[in-house]
């Protein structure tokens, strides 16, 4: 597909193939070779397909594919992760929800990705009087605040003006600084409407009313837990695509869900998560537009014709596997 629609575009892509996460572990037996993280940098755009299975559960934690993720994130200086949740109108009966909570539901989750509790230090698990204690911590400082929330308000700006802060403010002391310092930064972009919400609030509101938010600002983990819930609104995890981005460098797109394991070598996935990614690479990576909107147009086009996969699956459709799904698409192309 990415073939296709950029030879159309006179483009030309380059494609240099590297290992992360399990392919990685069973060729070399780390997550993320440093040959990968190398040949990322180096790379104008990073593409990347799930990661994980149950297979690699029981490895030490620095051996697992997640870690790879991680390392490649922070490796990249990828600190902002945006997930973009748009109700496609020809899966609107797809989505656990009644129509009329998510007709028109178009939000963007701007996540922090390099910090917060997934990396803080100390960390560990330690043996004393008899128990077994283990702990993260959860530390931001100013400036991971600062950058991200620049980003959020950078993107309400240019989207519906509205910016919506999650933390636990009345709880977590991290979360205390995250709001003063993104209220402070408001002053700076007076034109958006700013507001704050506590993480448990936030989550019942998605599901609630989810056409109140433009953009969701949240920390890591706070992101991680709302993305997956947001993107349930769109009917299937298996439709939305992400892009991590530095202040420099290569931006790093990927599904946002997971290798599903369940489902494995059976031909039933659906690819289309991974196809609008290469979409949000052209548009965001390569800064063609017009390309991206050739592949999102496809997928629109192949799902407004019937075609489903089974996770999308509805009566008077058609159900396709993945591969064939991938033949639609390029036909439809
Ligand atoms: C995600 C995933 C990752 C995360 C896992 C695979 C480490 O859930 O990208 O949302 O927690 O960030
Ligand atoms: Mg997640």
């Amino acid at each position: 597909l990415l073939d296709a629609v950029s030879l159309r575009h006179g483009i030309e892509l380059v494609y240099d193939e590297h290992p992360m996460g399990g392919a990685a572990i069973d060729a070399t037996g780390e997550p993320l070779p440093a040959s990968t993280l190398e040949a990322c940098k180096r790379a104008d755009a990073v593409l990347l397909a799930a990661i994980g299975s149950p297979q690699y559960d029981s490895l030490p934690r620095e051996k697992r594919p997640e870690t790879g993720l991680l390392g490649l994130r922070a490796g990249l200086g990828l600190f902002a992760n945006l997930r973009p949740v748009k109700i496609i109108p020809a899966l609107v009966d797809a989505s656990s929800l009644k129509r009329e909570v998510i007709e028109g539901v178009d939000l963007m989750v701007v996540r922090e990705l390099t910090g917060g509790v997934y990396f803080g230090t100390p960390k560990g698990r330690v043996e004393a009087d008899g128990h077994v204690r283990a702990f993260n911590t959860m530390a931001y400082s100013d400036f991971e605040i600062d950058r991200i929330a620049k980003v959020g308000f950078d993107l309400a700006t240019q989207r519906g003006g509205r910016l919506c802060s999650v933390d636990k403010a009345n709880v977590l002391d991290v979360s205390q600084l995250w709001r003063d310092r993104v209220e402070a930064l408001h002053a700076d972009y007076p034109a958006v409407e700013l507001s704050h919400m506590y993480v448990d609030n936030a989550a019942m509101q998605l599901v609630r009313s989810p056409k109140q938010f433009d953009v969701l600002l949240t920390s890591n983990l706070f992101g991680d837990i709302l993305s997956d819930e947001a993107a349930m609104l769109t009917g299937s995890i298996g439709m939305l695509p992400s892009a991590s981005l530095g202040s420099s460098g290569p931006g790093l797109f990927e599904p946002i869900h997971g290798s599903a394991p369940d489902i494995a070598r059976q031909d039933k996935a659906n690819p289309m998560a991974m196809v609008l990614s290469a979409a949000m690479l052209l548009r965001v990576g390569l800064q063609q537009g017009a390309a991206a909107a050739d592949l999102e147009a496809a997928v629109d086009r192949v799902l407004d014709a019937g075609y489903r996969t089974g996770d999308l699956m509805a009566s008077g459709c058609t159900l396709l596997g993945c591969q064939a799904m991938g033949d639609q698409l390029l036909a439809e192309l």
